[in-house]
């Protein structure tokens, strides 16, 4: 087994942009998946978290979760949508039954995934986002793929 690794750059100029962006990644994702986002605060993870949602037929408005760690929402497949900001750290974890949701038949959107790097599969795409200037957003995808 090794591991391949495929990375893209894409540079994102409006919110509707990073939007579009979610939608297109959805368009490659099966029940199972997992995506891992980070970058500061108003980098725009949840903005391409709605987008990705919204390709993935969630009707319901997707926020981040002020109050809750996870939200669940129903698509075309289950999508859950995980905030860890405040992950105050792994026996929260583990009280969320998190590997339920990983290695379920949904798709995890995760915002903060760099807390939990341990305890992450080994197959995801990984979503850097940078902030360059108000409307502008650096966006780097990275394909973690073990072969077979
Ligand atoms: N190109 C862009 N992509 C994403 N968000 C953008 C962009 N330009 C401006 N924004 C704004 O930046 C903010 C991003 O917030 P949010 O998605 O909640 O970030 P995070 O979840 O990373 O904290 C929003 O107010 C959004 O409208
Ligand atoms: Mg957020």
């Amino acid at each position: 087994m090794s591991t391949s690794k495929q990375r893209k750059v894409i540079i994102t100029k409006s919110t509707a942009g990073t939007q579009r962006l979610g939608r297109e990644i959805a368009r490659q994702l099966r029940p199972g998946d997992l995506v891992c986002l980070s970058g500061d605060l108003g980098a725009g993870k949840t903005c391409l978290v709605q987008g990705i949602a919204r390709g993935l037929q969630v009707k319901d408005y997707v926020n981040s979760p002020t109050f809750k760690i996870i939200n669940e929402y129903k698509g075309k497949m289950p999508v859950y949508h995980f905030d860890l900001y405040r992950l105050a750290g792994l026996t929260d974890l583990s009280s969320l039954g998190y590997e339920e949701y990983f290695y379920g038949q949904g798709v995890s959107l995760v915002e903060w995934a760099e807390k939990i790097i341990p305890y992450l599969p080994k197959q995801y795409l990984q979503v850097e986002l940078r902030r360059v200037n108000e409307q502008t957003r650096k966006i780097i995808l990275t394909d973690w793929r073990k072969k077979k």
